[in-house]
């Protein structure tokens, strides 16, 4: 377990290079298995998260080698095709394993991904769409499947789900079907799975779009290839510096990756200006409350930065409120707020928070414990509002996904100190 304690009240202002996506580096780590040599992947991020997908990796046989942000992998021998309780429990995406141990070895073992506390995260839709191209798949405590022959077929998403489209994917790219995919998740670590194995020699038109078909290949090829950076991780930082009225600029980022949150610190008063791979945010007067924000899939606002957008807004001017369309138990960091004096209300049946703007000096300084990876960012900014000392506790969520939080904060002249507990 490790605690950040924060002394807040100071505005963040700086320049930050943001590190290598998260979510984009786990479906690439899965993706690795597919080929039957070496991937090497640069800009990968320092997390616990990627931690943990390198020893499943190890596990079933890879050769795995860290430089700083390069990994390589060397999946020439397989030595099993089953995921272990122990490694799967830690990281909800070892899910996507599923996919590519069928895409590689027509067979997995893998333990059914439990719920988690941002909700139940069921597994059905990967499920259905993998039993669809011909897997057998056996649910008890964990997920026997089989996958002789992918067959072709076209598959409608009932929700476009991120995990489950790359699934399909991962399972039908070395195959000689040809898959069709409709309704499928837009979001940019989509298409960054589809460019990653197109550039490793397969065939997949229209990642990033809602139709996606897979011509499938023989065999891909090694590859060396750079991954983007973390538009929730550079969302973040933005939101730092909106709600302590600091100013930042995020390096290596693309823009319109993160449209619909630059709109959102557009509307609620920051300065914004973009540039091809920077963002800069002013919030030197403050900012005011959003009369509704909701999240939805992408293009829409990501429900991964809804709980941070919530922490900037406790001292705007005015009122905001804002529905979570994607997670049913999402509101963990929202109810924690509460220790702060945010006045914040919680109305879980229709999925909605009402936050009215304070003073700052009417928040004082907590104990306050992360109930998740995003939710412990959202509290972290919280407490870097309010002036005084407060704790941040179980750190550990944060790092699945933050690579040096406390470096960044440093980075941008805030206060901060990690510590470890027993
Ligand atoms: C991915 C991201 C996560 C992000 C989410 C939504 C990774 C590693 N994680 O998660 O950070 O918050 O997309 O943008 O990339 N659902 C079902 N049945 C299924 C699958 C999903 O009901 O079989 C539901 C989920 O419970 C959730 C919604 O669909 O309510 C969205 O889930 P999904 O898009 O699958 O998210 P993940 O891929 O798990």
């Amino acid at each position: 377990m490790s605690s950040l304690i924060i002394t807040g009240g100071v505005p963040l202002s700086g320049e930050v290079k943001v590190q290598g996506s998260k979510n984009a580096a786990l479906p690439l780590l899965a993706a690795s298995l597919l080929i039957k040599g070496t991937t090497i992947l640069e800009h990968c991020p320092d997390i616990s998260d990627v931690a943990c997908m390198l020893d499943i990796l190890k596990a079933v046989g890879c050769t795995v080698l860290r430089e700083e942000e390069t990994i390589i992998i060397d999946a020439q021998i397989l030595k099993q095709t089953s995921v272990s309780r122990k490694e799967a429990e830690k990281m909800r995406s070892s899910i996507s394993l599923l996919g590519a141990l069928l895409g590689r070895a027509s067979q997995a073992r893998i333990p059914l991904p439990g719920g988690c506390s941002i909700g139940k995260r069921p597994v059905d839709i990967h499920l259905a769409a993998l039993r669809s191209l011909g897997a057998e798949i056996e649910e008890k405590e964990e997920l026997y499947a089989r996958l002789k022959k992918c067959e072709s077929k076209e598959i409608r998403f009932p929700y476009p789900s991120v995990g489950a489209v790359q699934n399909v994917i991962l399972a039908s790219v070395v195959s000689e079907a040809v898959v069709v995919m409709k309704n499928c998740a837009r979001e940019p670590e989509v298409e960054e799975l589809c460019t990653f194995l197109n550039q490793a020699g397969a065939n997949i038109q229209g990642g990033g779009t809602d139709t996606i078909i897979v011509y499938g290949v023989k065999e891909l090829r090694e590859i060396r290839y750079t991954i983007r950076s973390d538009r929730i991780a550079a969302g973040t930082f933005l939101a730092m510096a909106a709600a302590t009225k600091g100013s930042v600029t995020i390096q290596g980022i693309n823009p319109f990756e993160l449209s619909a949150v630059t709109e959102v610190f557009a509307k609620i008063g920051c300065h914004v200006k973009l540039y091809t791979d920077a963002i800069c945010l002013e919030a030197y007067k403050g900012i005011r409350g959003i009369p509704f924000l909701k999240t939805m899939p992408y293009p829409g606002f990501p429900t991964d930065m809804q709980s941070q957008v919530i922490s900037t807004l406790i001292c705007a001017k005015g009122n905001s409120v804002i529905r979570e369309t994607v997670f049913e138990n999402r509101f963990g960091a929202a109810i924690e707020l509460q220790k702060i004096k945010a006045d914040i209300r919680i109305n879980k049946r229709d999925q909605l928070v009402v936050i009215h703007g304070r003073d700052k000096r009417c928040l004082c300084p907590a104990v306050l414990q992360a109930p998740d990876l995003r939710g412990g960012a959202a509290l972290v900014i919280a407490a870097l509002i309010v002036e005084g000392t407060s704790t941040i506790k179980h750190m550990e969520y944060v790092e699945r996904g933050y690579e040096n939080i406390s470096g960044v904060i440093h980075t941008l002249g805030g206060i901060c100190c990690r510590e470890n507990e027993i």
